[in-house]
């Protein structure tokens, strides 16, 4: 039997139906997308300062420059969210903010910043969860070379440990880094995103160093954070499926699994690269030299919980003659274009599924299979599920109300399938929405609305849309609705 919580015990459900004793509810944001202050208090400018505002980089020129402006309204935020009864709130560091330079001592205002945020949260009895990178490395360390250098490996080892120093009595889970496929294959292989680089070779060293600086802050964590701190990171782990039954098409799978999950989950995970990652790209770089001695034993320090990113799977086969994985708007190809062997791959979207705002197809089963197949592949591994939630056009009604039954339709099916996989076996220890409230989408600038909460961004104004007073029941009942 479950102890009845007393929070809860006034809506109490089904024992059948409730998610686990202890599942945290939570809703995510991150620096770049919601703080704003771009230049106050000693903050320099990141990579994504620099590629906001060079023309042509992001729809409608929008940059971060004051986004939902959380960095002087998060004292609001805080309260909105108790209000809402979230147990958790994901954000992430500002590394310019805490370090202007990338290098040297750290900014007190800066750190003060997360100090005050982090205490407001838990005197509302808000979990702070915080990630040290999400996608926003200091302008001057792209200047050194960036990621696809390893010297940067060394620059994020100490601003973990400045962040464990400064937060690591009040912070109880930490993340290294959010998605370190996007910051990698986007970052120097697409170019979508910061910095903007289009070089297949920098995005596979890239990837190396972002898993070599994992395990080093990894390293630096456990040794400053008291007992009983979390470790994690979180990865966007793409559920490839093959369009058809075909060897060519499964060829094809492969190719996306390994360049787009194994290339983290290997190292990370099993202390070593896949095989045929190393042969597929052997081409571009020589991993004898990118992979030095002592590198996988760093990268895989075990983790305490692996967070997964889920927002739609990824179709793909073999491309017909003169069809190419690049050069079509589906969602993934131009993500992983030109990623190393892109010429083997097309992507295609599902037929007869409901879109969002995204083109992403809704597919809840997906978040189901991801769940199981992490399960299957890495047994015992506590799960989170950082981010999932969706876009949709929203605007306020004359009444002043936000209606998002899609987000409802979208939630509720997604928590479902978590729930299945949770009955089958999965340990999945929480769940975040994304996003608490509209914000920066990169490259989609404030085009796209991921908010539970609506953002105005004229006056700053906050509303909480339908389905955050839904996902607030959910949490009162630890449970869907009937
Ligand atoms: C994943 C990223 O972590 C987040 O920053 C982004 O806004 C969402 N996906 C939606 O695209």
């Amino acid at each position: 039997m479950t102890a009845v919580r007393p929070d809860i015990a006034p809506k109490q459900a089904p024992e059948a139906t409730r998610f686990p004793t202890g599942f945290v509810w939570g809703a995510a944001t991150a620096a770049y997308q919601v703080e704003g202050a771009a230049a106050e208090d000693g903050r320099t400018p990141s990579i994504w300062d620099t590629f906001s505002h060079t023309p042509g980089k992001v729809h409608n020129g929008d940059t971060g420059d004051i986004a939902a402006d959380h960095y002087h309204r998060f004292r609001d935020d805080v309260a909105l969210m108790k209000q809402l009864g979230l147990k958790a709130y994901r954000f992430s560091i500002s590394w310019s903010r805490v370090q202007p330079t990338g290098r040297g001592p750290a900014v007190e205002r800066g750190l003060d910043f997360y100090r005050k945020l982090v205490d407001e949260l838990l005197e509302a009895g808000i979990a702070p969860v915080a990630t040290l990178y999400h996608w926003d490395l200091p302008q001057e360390l792209e200047d050194a070379g960036g990621w696809p250098q390893r010297v940067t490996t060394d620059r994020f080892t100490d601003y973990a440990a400045i962040m464990a120093g400064a937060l690591g009595d009040r912070v109880a889970t930490w993340t290294t880094f959010n998605e370190p496929w996007c910051s990698a294959f986007l970052g120097y292989g697409s170019g979508v995103h910061a910095p903007g680089r289009t070089e297949p070779a920098s995005a596979l060293r890239a990837a190396h160093h972002l898993n070599l600086a994992h395990g080093r802050a990894i390293e630096v964590l456990r040794d400053q954070l008291p007992a009983g701190a979390q470790t994690s990171v979180t990865l966007n782990l793409h559920q490839v499926r093959p369009l058809t039954a075909s060897a060519a098409d499964a060829d094809a799978a492969r190719r996306i699994d390994a360049v787009g999950n194994r290339i983290f989950t290997g190292p990370m995970l099993r202390g070593e690269y896949p095989e045929d990652l190393l042969a597929d790209t052997a081409h571009l770089v020589d991993w004898s030299k990118l992979v030095q001695d002592g590198d996988l034993a760093a990268i895989s320090r075990p983790v305490d919980v692996l967070g997964v990113n889920y927002y739609t799977p990824t179709l793909v086969s073999m491309p017909e003659k003169g069809e190419s994985g690049s050069g079509n708007d589906v969602h993934g190809a131009s993500d992983f274009a030109p990623w190393p062997g892109s010429e083997h791959v097309a992507f295609h979207l599902a037929e007869g599924k409901a879109r969002t705002a995204m083109n992403w197809s809704i597919d809840p089963d997906g978040l189901y299979n991801l769940l199981m197949d992490v399960t299957r592949d890495h047994p015992g591994l506590p799960l989170m599920v950082t981010e999932n939630g969706a876009a949709f056009d929203d605007y306020v009604s004359p009444e002043g109300r936000v209606e998002d039954p899609e987000r409802i339709a979208y939630l509720h099916g997604h928590l479902d399938a978590v729930q299945r996989a949770v009955a089958d076996g999965a340990d999945v220890r929480g769940y975040f929405l994304w996003s608490l409230m509209d914000n920066f989408e990169w490259a989609y600038g404030y085009s796209k609305r991921f908010g539970t909460v609506y953002v105005d961004y004229a006056s700053q104004r906050r509303i909480p849309k339908a389905s955050a007073h839904w996902y607030s029941d959910v949490i009162r009942r630890h449970a869907l609705p009937p």
